[in-house]
């Protein structure tokens, strides 16, 4: 929540009070930087008309020409709104850096894998860094989505399934791309896509969301709060409706929920011509109506639609639209303009970044997180092993960058053959490029020890309006895992999708599988790192693994089932013709190493109501032993289960978890503090609360730990 002082406010009332409507609409209005000429633009800013601009990014350049040419424009636009706009009102300089700039750092759902918000704000600093010495102060991100349907496209820039997760990573990457605002080196970050969007109908882009109220406030709100406790100055709209309205135009969803409830004093801007399409969606006659509904529901800034400039003006003419509405839109941009530095520090300078430092802490976030889903045995391979590759990623580059990375540095991205080339000894290592031939294992050595399956999606098969029907891993490349194996040599899978894919059709082919996402410039180092053993794999599954699509939906914290059927935690037989469960559950990824759980112990077995709701809290203590021989980080979880309320409660709910490194033979002691937000919930009347009953707290390597601990709620 943004805290401007009284006399920030009494400044901002000032300007509001100087301003003509036409120049309050300006401040609501996104314009697009790629349509004119400069002039065009300096004419526009003076008249008032623009309050910020959305920008492609500029082409990379090794000389950083064109990132310097980008810097001098976006500096002169700056200048000519200080000096001749009215008010001299700053201007905000938008773009979707997600995940990428100098540097392109793995895919947000990636990232998550890692479950270490440390690192991952350490990142997005550097993105911060790398990116608003080009002149941009705003970035369209994080994604803090929940994404149950990984037929989505967009589940990659999101923080996986469960609330918790994706709201500590959305914090970390809040926390990072704002880091001190007024430095000049920040970018204002906005949570997106404000609400819903990650449960369309069958993971169908652009389709409408049915969401209860009960998940609603439980499970989709979670993640925007806590980007929006982390200071989140602004938040994008997202295109879908939920049970019935479009979020464009609901004020139930942007002024009741979003800016009342959960206290968001910054700004909402709408997503890409999404308030136009209140037309498809049924709600509006025409761009008129569509104006006049998004300002009312609460979109404070339309991105690049053109009917707040065209209609807003007549609107309150009219009397259709209250110029209250604008006064408090104005009051919100304002707020985050001041808030962001901007007054102080409008204008943006080139530095130094220290890359290579950069480009290793890219190396060590691909690394830490790879999941190591199965082995056998064959891995971490030794220097001395001889080992075969192949696979269509064997040679793939781009596809390392995956979704929304519009900015990064090819020339810098290995690939796997390269890398290998680079880290492995000559006589180390055979590839063959010839994938899906029909002699492609005929070109295996016979003094081999491995073959090392290179799978994966291409990134096109990510991202916005990329839907795909079938999650399993692509007939091609199962028939391949197939060959391998019938040759009789160790196989390992390492799948470079940008999703959690279905693995069923493969994985009893393997003898080791390990999850390498779409990982950015430096994967195919952090990989082999992994692979060689330079690095003990710690990452864990933000989404769930199935078998097959046909289990869809299926996640981990879901509820109670009537007979004991819940197939997640393995009870009955959901489907005749599949196997019950997950292939692998939330939080789940193995180590080089083992870890053994104490049974977990707590400060008290029992607290009242009235302890928890004056913030009382119960410690649970877990001991971790690494029993292994080598060194190696653990994600310690802590999950919640609620065995009695009035609604029903998910079987588990994660509510806290630590990484932590653990030498061999080391005992580390970790604890959990849980009050009144792990075991309360929002009820049928909409009230957080906590019900007195036994709760079960539990401590371990995944959600299907049963190292548990009952606690009385009284
Ligand atoms: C797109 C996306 C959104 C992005 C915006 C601007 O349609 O939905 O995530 O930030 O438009 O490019």
């Amino acid at each position: 929540m943004i805290k401007l002082n009284d006399k920030t406010e009494a400044r901002i009332d000032e300007i509001i009070s100087k301003l003509t409507l036409k120049q309050k609409v300006g401040q609501m209005n996104q314009a697009v930087l790629w349509a004119g000429s400069e002039e065009y633009y300096i004419d526009r800013i003076r008249k008032g008309e623009i309050g910020t601009l959305i920008c492609g990014l500029p082409n990379r350049s090794d000389d950083r020409s064109s990132e310097a040419e980008r810097r001098r424009l976006l500096n002169s636009l700056q200048k000519a709104a200080i000096e001749e706009s009215p008010c001299g009102i700053p201007l905000m300089f938008g773009a979707d850096v997600v995940h990428s700039y100098d540097v392109c750092y793995p895919v947000p759902l990636a990232s998550a894998a890692s479950f270490d918000t440390e690192l991952v704000e350490k990142c997005y600093r550097n993105i911060a860094e790398e990116t608003s010495r080009d002149g941009l102060n705003w970035t369209f991100a994080p994604v803090l989505d929940l994404a149950h349907d990984p037929r989505w496209g967009r589940v990659v820039e999101s923080g996986g399934e469960d609330p918790y997760l994706s709201g500590s990573m959305g914090a970390a990457i809040v926390r990072g791309f704002q880091g001190q605002l007024n430095s000049g080196r920040d970018l204002i970050a906005c949570g997106k896509h404000f609400i819903g969007y990650g449960a369309m109908e069958g993971g169908r882009d652009y389709h409408n969301s049915d969401i209860s109220d009960y998940f609603f406030n439980n499970w989709y709100t979670k993640p925007f709060k806590a980007a929006v406790d982390a200071g989140a100055l602004t938040i994008m709209s997202s295109f879908n409706s939920v049970a019935g309205q479009p979020v464009t135009s609901s004020k139930k969803l942007l002024r009741d929920v979003l800016k009342n409830k959960m206290g968001f004093n910054g700004f909402v801007i709408s997503d890409y011509d999404a308030v136009k399409q209140l037309k498809n969606q049924g709600v509006a006659e025409d761009d008129r109506d569509c104006a006049r509904l998004a300002a009312i529901g609460g979109v404070d800034m339309e991105m690049v639609d053109n009917t707040y400039p065209k209609y807003l003006c007549e609107l309150v003419k009219s009397g259709e639209l209250d110029e209250s509405v604008i006064d408090e839109a104005v009051r919100r941009v304002l707020r985050v303009k001041f808030a962001s530095g901007l007054f102080d520090n409008p204008y943006r300078n080139d530095y130094d970044c220290d890359i290579e430092a950069h480009r290793a802490d890219a190396r060590q976030l691909a690394s830490e997180n790879v999941v190591l889903l199965k082995n056998n045995g064959i891995l971490p391979l030794g220097e001395n092993s001889k080992v075969f590759m192949t696979g269509p990623f064997l040679n793939e580059r781009i596809s390392h960058v995956g979704a929304w990375a519009g900015h990064y540095d090819l020339e810098r991205i290995a690939t796997y053959r390269e890398a290998a080339a680079e880290t492995v000894a000559k006589d180390k290592v055979s590839f063959s490029d010839s994938v899906f031939s029909e002699t492609v294992m005929n070109e295996i050595p016979d003094d081999c020890d491995a073959v090392i399956l290179f799978l994966g999606e291409n990134m096109c098969c990510t991202g916005e309006a990329v839907s795909v029907a079938d999650i399993s891993v692509p007939k091609d490349q199962e028939e391949l895992v197939r060959r391998a194996r019938a040759k009789g040599i160790p196989v390992i899978g390492v799948f470079n999708f940008g999703r959690p894919r279905a693995l069923g059709n493969v994985i009893d082919m393997l003898d080791a599988a390990v999850y390498g996402w779409h990982n950015g410039t430096m994967a195919a180092y952090g990989m082999l790192d992994v692979l060689y053993g330079r690095k003990n794999p710690c990452g864990k599954l933000p989404m769930t693994i199935l078998r097959h699509i046909g289990q869809l939906p299926m996640y981990y914290n879901s509820l109670n089932t009537a007979r004991s059927v819940n197939a997640y935690y393995g009870e009955g037989r959901s489907y005749y013709d599949m196997k019950t469960g997950p292939l692998y559950p939330f939080g789940y990824g193995l180590s080089y190493t083992r870890f053994e759980y104490s049974a977990p112990i707590c400060s008290k077995t029992e607290i009242s109501t009235d302890e928890l709701e004056c913030g009382k809290t119960v410690s649970v203590s877990v001991d971790v032993k690494n029993i292994g021989d080598i060194s190696g980080k653990e994600v310690i979880q802590c999950y919640v289960r609620d065995h009695v309320g009035t609604m029903q409660r998910p079987v588990r709910q994660l509510c806290g978890f630590r990484k932590v490194e653990i030498a061999a033979g080391d005992t580390v002691s970790i604890t959990f503090d849980i009050g009144m937000k792990e075991l309360g919930y929002y009820g049928e009347d909409g009230v957080f609360a906590v019900e007195k009953g036994m709760f079960t707290v539990y401590t371990g390597e995944n959600c299907l730990s049963e190292n548990g601990i009952e606690i009385r709620v009284v």
